[in-house]
């Protein structure tokens, strides 16, 4: 009897902590304090995205950099100070991520609407979310309530953000890290389904990887050569760049995979059945990346009273 007692206490204590570990974003954290907010952020994101569809592209995976490095804290956004050298300049980053501009743009609105009450972290996190409906594809409830780092990470970001390098078994391990199966790393790579990259990130591939359709790689040379043309850019998803679909994982079946590491999703290993799963069924992707997302949005954020709201998203306050 007492021991039933203590068992139940026991439960009780363990969904105290689960609470308090996962629960504190909340869908209605503004709904308050800024109730303009979420209008204001999908009005700016629409029109970046009508002005250039890359944008939305840019924006999404601004906030991926800046959850897989100490979580989704808005570190990103800090420019280097004389006493720190940020994410800016890391590896996967440099030259590289784009959006700052429109996030300061979209700070500023809210800033005015509701000073000192929304963070840079969630404006990405919706920010995101809205990319992905301008161009497309599903919609999901952005958890909000994030708060700001007051720091970054240079090798952080140097050693969480995954590599185009990468082998199935490293992007498997780069994911797990961060808490996501196999599949849902699977599902968060048709994010490449828009978007663009350099020369640089696929070189290596169109020139001396045999798992490349022929054809592809042969038109993919013309613009980037063997030597030089580091930032020309091709398409990661070359049959629709700017529509959120699954188009993603059809073109990895005709080994037209851009990266090294999108085409490693499918070239006879654990992940195949998955890949064709999303391309027979561009519902399951949907779903499946939505779900992850939010999940990808919960790593690690800072709540409560740790972190701070910045005034200007490129710098502590
Ligand atoms: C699976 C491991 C991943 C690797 C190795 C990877 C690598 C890359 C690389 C090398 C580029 C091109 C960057 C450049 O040339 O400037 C890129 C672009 C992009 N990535 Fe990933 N990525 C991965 C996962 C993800 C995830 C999880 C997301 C979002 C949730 C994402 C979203 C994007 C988007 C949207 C672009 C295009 C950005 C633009 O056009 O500005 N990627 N990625
Ligand atoms: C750098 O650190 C010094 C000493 O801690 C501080 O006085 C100064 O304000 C800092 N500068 C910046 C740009 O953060
Ligand atoms: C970042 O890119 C700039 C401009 O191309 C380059 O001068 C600089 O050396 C790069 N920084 C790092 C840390 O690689
Ligand atoms: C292709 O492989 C050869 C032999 O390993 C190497 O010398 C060359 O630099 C590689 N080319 C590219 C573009 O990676």
């Amino acid at each position: 009897m007492a021991s039933k007692r203590f068992e139940f206490l026991l439960g009780l204590c363990l969904l105290l902590v689960i609470n308090m570990a996962s629960a504190q974003l909340s869908s209605t954290f503004y709904a308050t304090s800024c109730p303009k907010a979420l209008s204001t952020i999908k009005s700016a994101v629409d029109s970046a995205v009508s002005n250039e569809a890359r944008m939305g592209a840019s924006l999404l995976r601004l906030h991926f950099h800046d959850c897989f490095v100490n979580g989704c804290d808005g570190s990103i956004l800090l420019d280097d100070t004389a006493n720190m050298t940020g994410e800016k300049t890391a590896g996967p980053n440099n030259n590289s991520v784009r959006g700052f501009g429109v996030i300061d743009t979209i700070k500023s609105q809210v800033e005015s609407l509701c000073p000192g009450v929304v963070s840079c972290a969630d404006i990405v996190a919706v920010a995101a979310r809205d990319s992905v409906v301008a161009l497309g594809g599903p919609s999901w409830n952005v958890l909000l309530g994030r708060r700001d780092s007051a720091t970054a990470s240079l090798s952080a970001a140097n050693s969480n953000i995954p590599a185009p390098t990468l082998s199935l078994s490293g992007l498997i391990s780069a994911f797990s890290n961060k808490g996501f199966t196999a599949k849902e790393m699977v599902a968060l790579s048709g994010s490449h389904t828009i978007g663009q990259a350099r020369c640089t990130t696929f070189r290596t591939r169109i020139y001396n990887e045999t798992n490349i359709n022929s054809a592809f790689a042969t038109s993919l040379r013309g613009k980037c050569p063997s030597t030089g043309g580091d930032n020309n850019l091709s398409p990661l998803d070359t049959t629709s760049p700017t529509s959120f679909d699954n188009a993603y994982f059809k073109n990895l079946q005709s080994q037209k995979g851009l990266l090294h590491s999108d085409q490693q999703l499918f070239s006879g290993g654990s992940t195949d059945s998955q890949v064709n799963a999303y391309s027979s069924n561009s519902g399951s992707f949907t779903t499946d990346f939505a779900n992850a997302m939010v999940k990808m949005g919960n790593l690690s954020p800072l709540t409560g009273t740790s972190g701070q709201i910045r005034k200007n998203c490129r710098k502590a306050n």
